[in-house]
């Protein structure tokens, strides 16, 4: 895709289904007794993956454009797969069906493309093995595929050393099939959609501070989930509209859970104008957002709100990147366990930009405010490095050409049409 210089930004958009809450209604609605309806779903190739997974579990699942209907088989009802689970480029689906599958009276194996092959496991292996799970590495080196034999689980209490939904979520999802209550503390509480769907689906779930507890063996039950729209799709819209000149849109039905909205809260500490407007609630908070632009300032970014802008991290650079002063940026190591490694990457085509950017060993100090210049991006298989400079290109000099254009489709189908109506 080769992206210009934006001359204008304006315009109302919706952006699609949240992907963390679509996975998750996909998940819990195959093991809920009783259909599960979910609108505004993300019909991104990450949450195909996890639909493929159920399905090839004995799962019902009528997609249409409209609605996803769900089948769901209750806590014990799914069935061993006649071939290897695919998760393609889904970390969440990797994660969390691990964490059922380690309950299951069956064995599988769990693998993804060559992106998810290499992204670090063991962080799940361990707290799955401690409740009892057989689960290994089949090559041995921490990564998919992994090898999953379906064991009785024991309730633990599992202190994380890291913040991670996905981490958390999997001990979870094996804590309905425990002996006991499931506890795990986070070092800084990370996203929450795990523990609020699970109460709406019927689970005995609680939070006090940073450990969430859940008991097992719940009776799950169909819902009807409407999926808001992902603040983490949003957040390139955000920036377009802080960064073009003149520029003035107005997103619709966004997710604003307070575990995921570091991005409003660093944008408002750069300068950035945003309103929330039509805030409402169903389970998680929405409100569409109005952003205009604005003339933004270097910040420091670091400590408890890292989880809640962590998929944001690249958007913020380019942003930083524009924004006049020092950005700073630590306590984000987990960049480097992401899709790629977001620190590296960042780092070395903001420089190929003429950005002035130095990596650090857990995140970036930024020297915003000189021009940028287009060059080519292969985005290394990673969606939101493709859609990080796309926004980049608007305010770069010359072309910008984003290599691999359907690495977008894992979380934003139609990304690319949506920039140019909103950019032409
Ligand atoms: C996710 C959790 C985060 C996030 C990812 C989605 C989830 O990952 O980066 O895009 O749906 O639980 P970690 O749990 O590895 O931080």
């Amino acid at each position: 895709m080769i992206i210009h210089k934006a001359k204008r930004c304006s315009g109302e958009l919706t952006v699609p289904g949240d992907k963390s809450i679509s996975h998750r209604a996909v998940m819990f609605g195959s093991l809920a007794e009783g259909t599960t309806e979910i609108t505004n779903f993300l019909q991104g190739a990450d949450c195909l993956s996890t639909i493929d997974c159920f399905r090839r579990m004995g799962i019902e699942i009528d997609n249409t454009p409209e609605r996803i209907l769900i089948r769901g088989r209750g806590l014990h009802g799914l069935k061993a797969p006649s071939d290897i689970l695919d998760a393609g480029n889904s970390g969440t689906t990797t994660r969390l069906i691990s964490g059922i599958l380690s309950a299951q009276p069956f064995e599988t194996t769990l693998t993804g493309d060559s992106s998810i092959q290499k992204r670090p496991m063991r962080r799940i292996i361990e707290p799955l093995s401690m409740m009892g799970a057989d689960i290994t590495s089949v090559k041995g080196n921490d990564c998919a595929p992994l090898h999953i034999t379906g064991a009785p689980l024991h309730g633990i209490h599992y202190r994380s050393k890291i913040a991670s939904a996905q981490v958390k979520s999997a001990i979870l999802l094996a804590g309905l099939y425990a002996d006991g209550a499931t506890q795990v503390t986070e070092p800084v509480l990370s996203r929450n959609h795990s523990e609020i769907m699970l109460k709406r689906f019927g689970a005995s779930v609680h939070t006090e501070g940073t450990t969430a507890v859940i008991e097992p063996e719940p009776v799950l039950t169909g819902q009807k989930i409407d999926v808001p729209g992902d603040i983490s799709s949003a957040a390139f819209f955000i920036a377009a509209g802080l960064l073009v000149s003149g520029a003035e849109i107005l997103i619709r039905n966004v997710g604003i859970n307070p575990t995921r909205n570091g991005i409003l809260k660093a944008a408002e500490a750069m300068g950035g104008s945003i309103s929330y407007l039509n805030v409402r609630e169903d389970g998680e908070p929405t409100a569409d957002l109005l952003v205009k632009h604005s003339a933004l300032h270097g910040t420091t970014i670091e400590g408890d709100i890292i989880p809640t802008l962590i998929d944001e991290l690249p958007i913020i650079n380019i942003m930083a990147a524009c924004a006049s002063g020092t950005t700073i940026i630590r306590n984000a190591e987990e960049l480097r366990a992401k899709e790629s490694n977001r620190i590296d990457i960042m780092t070395d085509y903001l420089s190929a930009m003429g950005c002035d950017i130095t990596g650090t060993n857990d995140g970036m100090i930024i020297h915003g405010g000189r021009p940028l210049h287009g060059t080519r991006i292969d985005p290394h298989m990673d969606h939101r490095i493709a859609m990080s400079f796309a926004i980049a290109g608007l305010a770069a000099d010359g072309e910008t050409e984003i290599a691999d254009d359907a690495i977008v489709n894992v979380s934003y189908p139609g990304f690319y049409e949506e920039l140019q109506r909103l950019t032409r």
